[in-house]
């Protein structure tokens, strides 16, 4: 009886995961972040790292909290639609991986207060980078996916870079 009851069950919860799927809708999106590491007005800064040690992007146990502007195009005068708002923290004693634990908070009409969580290792060196997305708010509630990164263009003198970075997520 009870085995009989489990496989009831069992198939209910699976008729109604299948239903849930079948309304999952996906989005992608390309967002451009845009990054000062240094000077007075930076959007990436190091808040703490290992007592004695440089702290920099490359040296293990370097936390840095940031808060980008997010805009539409790469041109840092395009609209800004999201923030990519939280911590980076380097990861791997070679200094190789950060470990990326961001929201991209959205501010334009469209998606307005929903929120996508970033999550992941992100191998530095590469030229591009793929992080998780584990969850999101509002419009984007229960999204998976992932993101990549890659840095479009660079101006060392100013320590600005440009990260393009697409979405792919799945969502109700
Ligand atoms: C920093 O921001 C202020 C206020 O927006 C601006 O006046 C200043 O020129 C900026 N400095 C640099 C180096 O970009
Ligand atoms: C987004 O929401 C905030 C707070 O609810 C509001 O102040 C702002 O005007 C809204 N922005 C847009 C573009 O709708
Ligand atoms: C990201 O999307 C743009 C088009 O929107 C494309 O040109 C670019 O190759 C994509 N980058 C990656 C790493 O897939």
């Amino acid at each position: 009886m009870a085995a009989k009851l489990a496989l009831v069950l069992l198939v209910v919860a699976s008729i109604c995961s299948h239903s849930e799927a079948s309304k999952l809708r996906t989005t992608t999106m390309t967002l451009y972040f845009q990054d000062w590491s240094a000077g007075p007005n930076a959007t990436v800064i190091p808040i703490t790292g290992l007592p004695g040690r440089l702290w920099s992007f490359f040296s293990f146990g370097t936390v840095f909290c940031t808060d980008d502007p997010i805009t539409e195009g790469l041109d840092k005068a395009s609209p800004e639609i999201a923030r990519a708002q939280g911590i980076y923290v380097t990861s791997a004693l070679d200094g190789s991986n950060t470990h990326v634990l961001i929201s991209i908070v959205f501010t334009n009409s469209k998606y307005n207060g929903s929120t996508l969580e970033v999550q992941g290792a992100s191998r530095q060196i590469d030229n591009v980078r793929e992080v998780a997305v584990v969850a999101g708010t509002g419009k984007f509630r229960y999204a998976r996916g992932y993101a990549t990164f890659e840095t479009v263009y660079l101006d060392m003198s100013l320590a600005y870079s440009v990260i393009q970075c697409n979405v792919t997520v799945k969502h109700y």
